[in-house]
């Protein structure tokens, strides 16, 4: 499958979709409260997003029953929001934010950390997580092998680290479609892989689990979490391929840039 460069007309798509997608975050991350329930985010991010006339583009895909993925502890992806999940002080979840706007998809997640802290080895699970996104971020640029960003995150949160990189779910191309060419693998080679061109545009989302790489899906066909249990963390940004290197489509006031890029990270966001 060719993977898709976008035009100026598409990439202006891109980035206004991606910015929605991204103030979602910002806006969700005060409610995320101990005593809150992960329907209760679902709820407050379904309707921010559809009062700025766009959709919750989990909603119905594939089936996927809600419209945000709230994913906690040793949950690695795809959590369902459900009225009986209830946040406890120190719980780490992952909110996955994708919105249609205007038919095009713009996909980021973060971690919260419910009642701002939680125990030291969750913390630095989360630190290395977004550490290695943008690590990954740093691989994006043109004539650069996609093989090369998986490369960089195992490196630093497997071996580094000793942390499971999940392999059983990847980065994607994303456009007009949810998921689409290119497959971003976080646990790449380095010197492998499609070679990248400006105006390509995909996720990185790493998945990090303290323990074990494995996972495993609950009967309610979605829901992933780690077979031993152990905790696990994700992080995503939306990146645009530019002539001089990457530009993170999906930034927001509030969250992670290393301090090196902070010049250049401006907050999308209005
Ligand atoms: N947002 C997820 C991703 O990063 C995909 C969620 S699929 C859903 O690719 F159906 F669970 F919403
Ligand atoms: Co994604
Ligand atoms: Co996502």
């Amino acid at each position: 499958m060719a993977v898709e460069i976008k035009s100026k007309h598409e990439i202006e798509k891109m980035r206004a979709t991606c910015r929605l997608a991204a103030s979602v975050l910002e806006f969700i991350e005060p409610h995320v409260q101990p005593g809150v329930s992960t329907e209760d985010l679902n709820r407050l991010c379904h309707d921010y997003i559809v009062e700025r006339n766009a959709y919750p583009s989990p909603l119905n895909y594939k089936g996927f029953p809600k419209s945000i993925c709230t994913s906690v502890n040793e949950v690695v992806c795809h959590g369902i929001p459900d009225p009986k999940k209830v946040l406890k002080q120190g719980d780490i979840i992952n909110i996955d934010i994708t919105t249609t706007l205007d038919g095009y998809f713009g996909d980021c997640s973060d971690m919260f950390i419910v009642g701002g802290k939680t125990n030291k080895h969750a913390q630095k699970l989360i630190d290395v997580t977004r550490e290695s996104l943008w690590l990954g971020i740093r691989e994006v640029g043109p004539n650069k092998r996609l093989g090369d960003i998986g490369a960089v995150i195992y490196e630093f949160a497997h071996n580094r680290h000793g942390y499971g990189v999940v392999e059983m779910f990847c980065g994607h191309g994303i456009g007009r479609e949810f998921h689409m060419a290119p497959q971003v693998s976080h646990v790449g080679r380095k010197g492998t892989g499609r070679r990248m061109k400006p105006g390509m545009t995909f996720t990185i989302e790493p998945m990090i689990n303290i323990g074990t790489e494995h996972c495993e899906i609950l009967d309610d066909g979605w829901t992933a979490l780690t077979r031993d249990r152990k905790w696990s963390a994700q992080a995503e940004h939306t990146i645009l391929v530019t002539e001089a290197g990457f530009e993170v489509l999906t930034l927001r006031r509030g969250g992670y840039c290393p301090p090196d890029l902070r010049d250049t990270c401006l907050p999308v966001t209005a």
